[in-house]
């Protein structure tokens, strides 16, 4: 529910080396954006500097109109590691962030929320009092989303939160987050989603967009209309979706060649110095 609105982003690590070299893009309140780009291109950087976890210019980077100071609950992030406190039980790791967003909730009522989520992601209950090394790596990942929808943020940030899934569970948690993500007709969250998976974005996004390597800006975006959103039963039978299939893999594929024919030029000019 809230617009995002990133203008002219750059953003280093270290002085001498640009990560973003100019990134601008604008979401809607309820837009899904996936983000596509290879490796080291800078799109978890892109979702720290959204989370607050690294510092931006005011100026590049607005959320709901206002500048990104520091974290918030109303921006939380969803890891690929997961991100859940090894000490807390996998339920209590729901209800932590519960309690800073609810203050004047009581424990049980904490627990009844967290069970509750717990079920909207197919958890049993009795995983509530586990702790999160005793879960498989898909139940932490469950934990991990349930935790980010339970406390209603309306922005979400998802950090390849199902890369290491395997295809039965994966599918089963892209339905999941369409479903809560859509059911929301009127006030849908605005979610970042980085992915490696073509087909995840074509499958999840509103708009999808590539960041080429770093310094990085955008190459490439493509916005859906809900009549034309690919659906997982035609999402290899659509024509339309196959063409955008292959650009879009075309797409990442020349900017990574390129990359390579660069790095190899760097080199051979070093050697010849
Ligand atoms: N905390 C940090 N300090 C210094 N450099 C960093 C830090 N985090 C990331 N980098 C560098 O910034 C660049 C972009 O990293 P980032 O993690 O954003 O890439 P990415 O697109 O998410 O890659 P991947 O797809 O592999 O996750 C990389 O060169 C990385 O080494
Ligand atoms: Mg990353």
């Amino acid at each position: 529910m809230l617009d995002v609105v990133v203008d002219h982003l750059q953003f280093a690590y270290d002085k001498n080396t640009l990560v973003l070299g100019d990134v601008n893009l604008t979401a809607n309140a309820g837009d899904f954006i996936c983000l596509l780009g290879q490796s080291g291109c800078g799109k978890s950087t892109l979702l720290r500097l959204l989370a607050g976890l690294e510092k931006s210019d005011p100026n590049q980077l607005r959320i709901g109109g206002k500048s990104v100071e520091k974290p918030s609950l109303d921006r939380p992030m969803v890891f690929q590691d997961y991100g859940l406190f090894p000490w807390m039980t996998a339920g209590e790791n729901i209800g932590i962030a519960l309690k800073q967003k609810y203050p004047d909730w009581t424990k049980e009522k904490r627990r009844e929320v967290a069970l509750e989520w717990m079920d909207n992601l197919g958890l049993e209950p009795e995983l509530h009092d586990k702790l999160p090394r005793d879960l498989s790596g898909g139940q932490k990942q469950r934990f991990g989303v349930a935790r980010a929808f339970a406390i209603d943020a309306p922005l979400l940030l998802m950090d390849e939160p199902f890369g290491a899934l395997d295809a039965v569970t994966k599918a089963l948690l892209q339905d999941t987050v369409i479903d809560l993500w859509s059911k929301e007709k009127d006030h849908r969250k605005t979610i970042f989603f980085v992915t490696h998976s073509v087909d995840e974005a074509l499958l999840l996004a509103t708009d999808i967009v590539v960041l080429g390597q770093a310094p990085s800006k955008v190459i490439y975006t493509h916005h859906f209309d809900e009549s034309n959103k690919p659906k997982r039963e035609t999402l290899f039978t659509d024509p339309a979706v196959n063409d955008l299939r292959t650009k879009l893999t075309q797409i990442i594929y020349e900017e990574s060649t390129e990359r390579a024919r660069r790095l190899e030029a760097e080199r051979a000019a070093q050697h010849t110095n």
